[in-house]
């Protein structure tokens, strides 16, 4: 391959180099007189109703910059769905560029392609790796049908700020089970040979630290300490890479004051060098010329400079590259090896996939038979049903079969919001609303919108022949993900009044929330008899919700995110570092005087339709290792699925730790009234943490482990053990 790749790149001319890291999208033209850009903005600031966008957009014409594809300036293609238009620039590539080199078309495939699967904040409360990788490969290859070769996913950002929209396209605030589920999403997509027309590249995104923006803002400032960037936020890209993720996406925003963009440090120090990484890296859109607005380029050329010598390879829509790199390297500012390892590793990629003899992985046939297979459905609604998390139940769940059901809240109704972020290729109407669900089941129903119920005289007599309302609330699909930060948690204001009427109709109330983060919802136990998180679902959504709700299903879902009391809190999460002053009865402690300090619910929290109990906790040691169990019991009267979590602390440190930290977890089933010892074998390694002078080590001395069905609730048991030494 190193030798193909390097006898290409001596026939190369300098514009041919260059246009193998160019990575545009189609042009949005025709139908209207302002650009894209504008008329997106138009339809935000309420210029335009989202009616008039849908009309202008669908008879817009999309413009695929094909002379430019002849010449040879395009290597890449990004938001291209249609197995025909890809075989159709493809062709052009192989067949009428001078050197016939095949093109790489990227797409967002975060959670499902057409057949969409809970949104990755969602999914991971499934705390199920073998889940998170059979969601990957079905992607993989509905994706691959639709002539996808590298999805821009899996985002391991750990987030431990709900303010923050992105929060919904990861899997939550810790960093051992971000990188859990990271690996799970390259081993699913990327599967066991790129080869095979059914894989994708898995790009790991953002690298690094996005999740941490301040104040929770999207795109903004991000400043860590090493350790903190070493110890919570590296380690799951880390996971990827090593596990064999073929692309990296640098984040958006600075780590102390570098863009990482253009960051060397990161992407050769530790991404090549430390991580011995040898794919390719893509910039984020625009991010390129963006160095200017940061004021760390003085132009784009400078931008282009910059982001090449740090080792961005693939320029995503700027043409920051295809406009300067030439003269770049004619002028000697950038030499011309550094361009060669750029087009070099872009190469490797397409040869990797096998793109040079096959260039054609898909047709419409191929593509139309296997997009929404029936089988991809059943594993969507697998997929919703594991991420769900009861939040509370006073006893009116699960419910009767032959029950009459009052549906409340509009989100009951509409299919386009149960597809959450990054669900660009799947319409609403792939997706079962709440209503359809009933519908198709024959449950008697009916159907009231927050007005209706809000405007009625009594509300007693409105719900009269019911047994039981459904409330369903929470967030619109565009209220999380990209740019969608919020200052606000609570729940919508004409939702809180809708749910104060409902609480005073004397019917029980069952609310089922959709959204892309935690909410601050405290006061909804209050008014509930029963919470169901149900997150943005996916294609399966009121199947997989009247499944639960009818106890079909035994939920099992832990969330994987802390929920708070308030958005002043934000961030909220378990694993805090201990202060000289914890929380306590005493005024002078680190808490909130408005607040309670612990939160409405923590993370690994999620009830189920049984219960469990926990006893006879053990700890063994070896020589490197440690040996963990515990003996847990279903206690109930119906069969479940149990998560299973260890926790570990580490009382006295050369820096201060965490007050608790996850290290393991077992989802284990247990049917009514077994028993069984779940057993953790944990590597010494695993107990480390950089001390002040960035030196990892794993110290000997006490540590307390801990093992439980959440964070808070656990058993707890200290032990002494020999450390490792460097
Ligand atoms: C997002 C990326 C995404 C890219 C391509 C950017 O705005 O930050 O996560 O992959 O767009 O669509």
């Amino acid at each position: 391959m190193e030798k193909k790749i390097k006898s290409l790149l001596d026939r190369m001319t300098l514009e041919e180099k260059a246009g193998q890291l160019q990575q545009c999208g189609p042009s949005i033209v025709g139908a209207f007189d302002v650009d894209f850009e504008e008329l997106v903005n138009m339809a935000y600031d309420g210029r335009i109703s989202g009616e008039e966008f849908q009309r202008l957009m669908s008879t817009a014409e999309q413009d695929y910059h094909e002379s430019e594809l002849r010449a040879g300036r395009i290597g890449s293609y990004n938001g291209i769905s249609d197995a025909k238009i890809v075989n159709r620039l493809q062709k052009i590539a192989v067949e009428e560029t001078r050197l016939g080199i095949p093109l790489l078309f990227g797409y967002d495939v975060l959670h499902g392609y057409r057949t969409v699967t809970p949104i990755p904040l969602g999914e991971s409360c499934a705390w199920d790796p073998d889940l998170w990788e059979r969601t990957a490969r079905m992607s993989a290859e509905e994706a691959g049908a639709g002539g996808i070769h590298m999805t821009f996913a899996p985002m391991v950002d750990v987030s431990k700020d709900a303010r923050w929209g992105r929060i919904s396209e990861g899997a939550g605030e810790d960093a051992y089970l971000n990188a859990k589920y990271g690996v799970a999403k390259v081993k699913g997509f990327q599967g066991s040979s790129l080869k095979e027309p059914d894989t994708m590249i898995a790009c790991v995104k953002h690298f690094a630290g996005y999740g941490a923006v301040e104040s929770g803002r999207d795109y903004n400032r991000v400043d860590l300490s090493p350790q903190k960037l070493y110890e919570e936020y590296l380690p799951p890209y880390e996971a990827c890479v090593r596990a064999g993720a073929r692309a990296v996406m640098p984040a958006f925003n600075d780590l102390d004051g570098v863009p990482c963009t253009i960051n060397q440090w990161l992407l050769r120090k530790v991404l090549r060098e430390d991580w011995q990484f040898d794919g390719m890296t893509i910039s984020d859109a625009n991010a390129i010329a963006e160095c200017v607005e940061h004021g760390i380029a003085a132009d784009r050329r400078d931008a282009a400079a910059k982001a090449l010598l740090a080792g961005v390879d693939m320029d995503m829509t700027s043409d920051c590259y295809s406009q300067h790199v030439v003269h770049l390297v004619e002028e000697g500012i950038l030499p011309e090896e550094v361009l060669d390892q750029a087009v070099g590793n872009i190469l490797r990629i397409k040869m990797e996939l096998g793109l040079f003899e096959h260039p054609f992985r898909t047709d419409e046939e191929k593509e139309k038979k296997t997009i929404l297979k029936p089988e991809f459905r059943a594993t969507a609604r697998k997929a919703a049903e594991e991420s769900m998390v009861l939040l509370e139940n006073s006893g009116i769940l699960p419910l009767r079969t032959e029950c009459r059901i009052a549906l409340s809240g509009e989100l009951a109704g509409i299919r386009s919001e149960m597809s959450g972020t990054w669900a660009i290729k799947c319409s609403g109407e792939d997706c079962v609303s709440i209503a359809d669900a009933c519908a198709q089941r024959r449950i008697e129903y009916e159907t009231y919108t927050e007005e209706e119920i809000i405007r009625c005289d009594s509300v007693e007599e409105l719900f009269q022949g019911y047994d039981v309302i459904l409330a369903a609330v929470g967030e619109k699909k565009n209220q999380s993900g990209e740019a969608a930060s919020r200052t606000d948690l609570a729940l919508a204001p004409i939702q809180k009044k809708m749910l104060e009427r409902l609480a005073k109709s004397g019917r029980p109330v069952v609310a089922v929330i959709f959204n892309g983060r935690p909410l601050a919802i405290p006061e909804l136990k209050g008014q509930a008899q029963a919470i169901l998180e149900a997150w943005h679902p996916g294609v399966e959504a009121g199947n997989a919700i009247l499944n639960i709700l009818f106890g079909t299903v035994n939920p099992s879902g832990k969330l994987t995110t802390t929920f708070p009391h308030a958005v002043g809190e934000c961030p909220v999460y378990y694993d805090h570092i201990r202060t000289g002053r914890p929380a306590g009865r005493s005024k002078f402690t680190s808490k909130y005087l408005d607040v309670p300090s612990e939160p409405v619910y923590p993370f690994g929290y999620g009830l189920s339709y049984t219960a469990y109990t926990y006893s006879d906790l053990e700890i063994a040691e070896r020589k490197e290792s440690v040996t963990v169990s515990v003996k847990v019991k279903n206690v109930g009267d119906v069969d479940g699925m149990e998560i299973v979590q260890c926790y570990f602390h580490d009382p006295v440190a050369l820096r201060v730790r965490p007050v608790k930290k996850l290290i393991d977890f077992v989802k284990t089933p247990l049917s009514a009234g077994e028993e069984k010892r779940v057993v953790f074998e944990i590597p010494k390694e695993k107990l480390g943490y950089y001390d002040p002078q960035m030196r990892f080590v794993v110290e000997a001395g006490e540590y307390e482990f801990f093992v439980g069905g959440n964070s808070s609730d656990c058993l707890v048991c200290r032990t002494n053990l020999c450390g490792l030494s460097n």
